[in-house]
């Protein structure tokens, strides 16, 4: 894994913003995973700013991580209606380029064959962004999710819950199921960008990089991803216990996306 250090979300923002435009500059339809919740928003923000620019993602596709289950239509917090504020407009994608797991299907379970098969007809996804939860989680596979899982129903822990509940204008309004990408089909994209901002990810962090390969942090399972690359800030980088060996060896790395590391 490759982990490069800037000094804070701005930068993140702006060394996976940059990631992006290289797969695209060299691959306009390129196929991205984008994430939710608050981190990617100073990379999508940043990326909004580039397409204005010039910057041109209109032939890109985009897949969901995870969707809420039994969350109202059109609601403002579903996952479709949040990429679509956050993505699929700033970034001029299509409508029909952006695919969300349905989580109002009647049959839960066809709707994730479907969106592992859309993912595959795709031509699989070449980069794929991830946020992390407190907990390890990635999508929303919670701790003691299979590393070898796929597209599934899954059951948000009461820490996930909490954690999104400032989403909510009640936290019991935080729905209780979601569909998300398994640990399997993470594995599959080309290219891993895991992104971490602010200090309470820092516990989390440092297990997905230095802890044991374990379920209970599902984040660990990058460990065995392809080409897995971690763009942190500071913060979320204090408890790294190998600081040093990242700023030496990911120079090179940070290099390519240019930009400077904290170190
Ligand atoms: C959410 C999402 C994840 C996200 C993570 C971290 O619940 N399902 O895709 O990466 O939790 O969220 P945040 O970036 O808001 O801290």
């Amino acid at each position: 894994m490759d982990v490069i250090v800037v000094p804070d979300g701005e930068s993140v923002g702006r060394a996976a913003a940059t990631a992006v435009e290289q797969l695209v500059t060299h691959r306009p339809d390129a196929v991205l995973g984008v994430a939710t919740g608050s981190t990617p928003g100073t990379t999508y923000r940043e990326l909004a700013r580039r397409v204005e620019g010039g910057l041109d993602l209109s032939r890109c596709s985009a897949f969901a991580l995870d969707e809420y289950v039994g969350i109202p239509e059109g609601h403002p917090e579903s996952y479709r209606a949040v990429l679509d504020r956050t993505v699929r407009e700033p970034l001029g994608l299509r409508a029909d380029r952006v695919y969300v797991p349905d989580g109002g299907a009647s049959d839960l379970d066809q709707a994730c064959r479907d969106y592992e098969a859309a993912i595959e007809a795709a031509g699989g996804i070449d980069l794929q962004l991830l946020g992390l939860g407190t907990n390890g989680h990635i999508g929303f596979n919670e701790p003691t999710s299979s590393l070898r899982s796929q597209t599934r129903v899954k059951t948000l822990s009461p820490r996930t819950r909490a954690d999104n509940a400032r989403f909510f204008d009640d936290p019991d309004q935080v729905p209780r199921l979601c569909l998300t990408q398994g640990l399997a089909t993470i594995l599959r994209s080309r290219h891993a960008v895991l992104l971490a901002i602010g200090e309470k990810k820092a516990p989390a962090l440092a297990q997905v990089v230095e802890g044991a390969l374990s379920a209970m942090w599902p984040g660990t399972v990058l460990q065995l991803h392809q080409h897995a690359t971690v763009i942190c800030d500071e913060a979320a980088a204090g408890q790294l216990t190998l600081r040093d060996y990242y700023d030496a060896a990911s120079g090179e790395a940070a290099r390519e996306l240019g930009v400077g590391t904290a170190g």
